[in-house]
This record gives C-alpha cells, sequence and structure tokens, in this order.
C-alpha cells in the first residue's frame, strides 16, 4: 500500500524476502488472513498506518522457513500459524518466536490462518475483555463479518447464551441468522425502535454483554440496552471518523456500566503471551473438530484489494483468507 486511499494504491512486488533478526521466524506463507485492520491502515486511519508504504497483513499460517537468533523451540519445516505485526500478506513473512504457535494435527492451514487475529480477537474479547458468563446475552455490531462470525462459532464453547446483532445492510442478515444469531438487525432504523427490538429480542431484559467495533457511533444505543453490570467493549472504529467524547461520569454511574477497550496490536506488545494462549486455545479447538468456521479462500495476492475494496464497503461476508502462493 503505497498511500493512503483505495485499492488504486495497493500493488503487490516482488520483494528481497526478509530474514528474521533475534527472535524472530520466516514463515513460508501458505494462508494469510484478510482482516479489517488492512482497510483502516490502507484508508489512513490515524494510528494504523505508521509510514507509506505499509506492508499489510497481521495474521499468517505456513511453515517456518528460517529461525532468528535465540529461537530454540521452533523448528524450520513446522507447521505454524503466527500473528504478524504487519507484512502478512505476502509469501514469506516475519513474526516474533512468541506470537509464532505449531499448527496442531490436523487442522487444515486455511482455517488455522484465522486464529492468530480473528479466532484469539473474539476469545479475548468475549472472555478476557468481556468476562462472557455461560447463559449470558451477547449484543455484536457488525455482526456478519469475521468476528461477527466467530463469535455465534465460538460461543457455545464457552457455555452458549443468547446471542443478537446489527449489520449495515439488511441483506446481511440472513447470513448472520444463519450464522448462530438468534436475532439480526440491520442499522439504520431509527435508533429508538432499533433498541425497543433488540429489547424484545431479549424478553425485555438488559443486555449483559456488548461487543462494539463502531467507535462512539453505537455507545449511546449500547449503554441503553445495557443490563446493571453489564459491560461494553469497544474493540474498533469502523467508520474511520473522529470519535466522539466518552459518555458523562453520570451516564456510567446510572447504567452500573462497565466500558472497557481492546487492541489486539497493543497486546501484541504489551502482553504477548495473552494473545499467543489465545491462539493456542483456538487452534486446540480447531484440532478437536469443535468449531466450525466457514472461511472464503482467494487465490493470489492479486486479488486481495478487491476483497480489501468489498470490506471497505461494508459488503465482505465472513472471513476472507489469501494463498499468496496461487495465481489469480
Ligand atoms: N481492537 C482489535 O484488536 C480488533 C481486532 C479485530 C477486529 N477489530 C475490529 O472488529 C471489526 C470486525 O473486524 P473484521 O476484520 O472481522 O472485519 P469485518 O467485520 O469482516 O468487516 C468490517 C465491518 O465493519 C462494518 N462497518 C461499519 N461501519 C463501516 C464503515 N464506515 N465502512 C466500512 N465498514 C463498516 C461493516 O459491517 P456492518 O456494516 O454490517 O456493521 C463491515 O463489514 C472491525 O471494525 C475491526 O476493526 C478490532
Amino acid at each position: 500500500m503505497t498511500e493512503a486511499g483505495g485499492a488504486e494504491h495497493s500493488r503487490v512486488l516482488d520483494l528481497e524476502p526478509p530474514r528474521p533478526g533475534p527472535g524472530q521466524v520466516a514463515v513460508d506463507v501458505a494462508y494469510a488472513g484478510l482482516n479489517f485492520v488492512d482497510v483502516m491502515a490502507r484508508r489512513g486511519d490515524a494510528a494504523y498506518t505508521g509510514s507509506w508504504p505499509h506492508h499489510p497483513g497481521k495474521e499468517v499460517a505456513g511453515t517456518v522457513r528460517a529461525l532468528g537468533e535465540g529461537v530454540t523451540h521452533l523448528a524450520v519445516g513446522t507447521p505454524v500459524v503466527a500473528a504478524t505485526r504487519a507484512g502478512g500478506l505476502a509469501e514469506v513473512a516475519l513474526a516474533d518466536a512468541a506470537l509464532t504457535v505449531p499448527v496442531p494435527a490436523g487442522v487444515p492451514l486455511h482455517v488455522a490462518a484465522t486464529a492468530p487475529l480473528g479466532l484469539a480477537t473474539t476469545l479475548l474479547l468475549l472472555t478476557d475483555a468481556g468476562r462472557f458468563a455461560p447463559g449470558e446475552s451477547v449484543l455484536v455490531h457488525s455482526a456478519g463479518g469475521g468476528v461477527g462470525t466467530a463469535v455465534a462459532r465460538l460461543l457455545p464453547h464457552l457455555g452458549g447464551g443468547r446471542l443478537l446483532g446489527t449489520v449495515g445492510r439488511p441483506e446481511k442478515t440472513a447470513a448472520a441468522l444463519r450464522n448462530g444469531y438468534h436475532a439480526v438487525h440491520a442499522r439504520g432504523t431509527d435508533p429508538a425502535e432499533l433498541a425497543a427490538r433488540l429489547r424484545a429480542d431479549n424478553d425485555g431484559r438488559g443486555i449483559d454483554l456488548v461487543l462494539d467495533p463502531l467507535g462512539t457511533a453505537a455507545l449511546a444505543l449500547d449503554l441503553d440496552l445495557l443490563a446493571p453490570g453489564g459491560r461494553v467493549v469497544l474493540f474498533g472504529n469502523a467508520g474511520g471518523g473522529a470519535p466522539d467524547p466518552l459518555p458523562p461520569l453520570p451516564r456510567l454511574l446510572g447504567a452500573n456500566a462497565t466500558l472497557t477497550g481492546f487492541s489486539h496490536s497493543s497486546l501484541l506488545t504489551h502482553a504477548p503471551a495473552k494473545v499467543a494462549d489465545a491462539i493456542r486455545r483456538a487452534l486446540d479447538l480447531l484440532a478437536a473438530g469443535r468449531l466450525d468456521t466457514p472461511v472464503t479462500v482467494l487465490d493470489g495476492l492479486a486479488a486481495v484489494p478487491a476483497a480489501h475494496d468489498l470490506l471497505a464497503a461494508g459488503r465482505g461476508e465472513g472471513k476472507y483468507v489469501v494463498a499468496p502462493g496461487q495465481p489469480s
């Protein structure tokens, strides 16, 4: 990605394969996950692009190609997944050894590729940040996307609960319902009407946990719907504009609300073991055949800009990965 904008600034280039530095691993990438964070970087959203050119891609699956100095717990040729800080959308990617996890036998690499960012984030949102307890109600905004789909697949393994969602377009409701949501509504209707519908979907009760990647755009709705003691986890800013100030203290006190922030990128730096644990947990569920994660596979890196266009327009469906070595 050479400058802020859209697909017109994305190029597939032949570069020298990167070599791992101390504590790093080079991975021959079989599949790389696409994520909305790459679209935010492409748009040039503040705090998502440090400099240009930007090499996107934050999760990969493949085999260990080379080990950097001091890396002893992995071997060349081992199938692994890795949370890359950038540069995952490539044939060869670098990752910290601490964020590189062997793939258990029986887990296909195109599915494993969704673990380092997508599934790990979803597990951490529900458990660590969201403190989900079995039987609780959960509202997810952007229910039809990669994370939204993963919530529906993971929730039953955490004890199950009532799962409600919103999507940006009415045509996305059917897929989210098929994926396991109990009720899904398109946003854009009158907020009071949307709140009334969601409350009715939860039998008139407050919602225990809201997972919200919409910046502050839906925060008033979230707080209106929240059960006393409920939690709102803010984990994105999909619209990309400047977020509004957070609600005044009396609003939070009156709602008995917990407002939590979540950033996978920040955890990579400040608590990598937490992310690695979540990746292992996701892989274990996949290995046990307990997690059915639908994935759309793109052939070749040249197909990525058009898929990013879909995500940028809010038209993506579920989770996308790319096989970088395949011709488009
Ligand atoms: N904090 C973290 O560490 C972290 C980690 C992973 C993902 N996330 C966030 O979680 C969300 C889901 O990620 P994902 O990779 O699975 O992506 P995704 O859900 O497959 O795609 C992003 C979705 O954002 C919604 N959206 C809302 N406003 C939008 C706008 N103005 N322009 C474009 N899309 C808009 C769209 O769904 P609807 O229109 O249906 O809502 C779109 O499909 C993203 O917002 C992402 O940034 C955060």
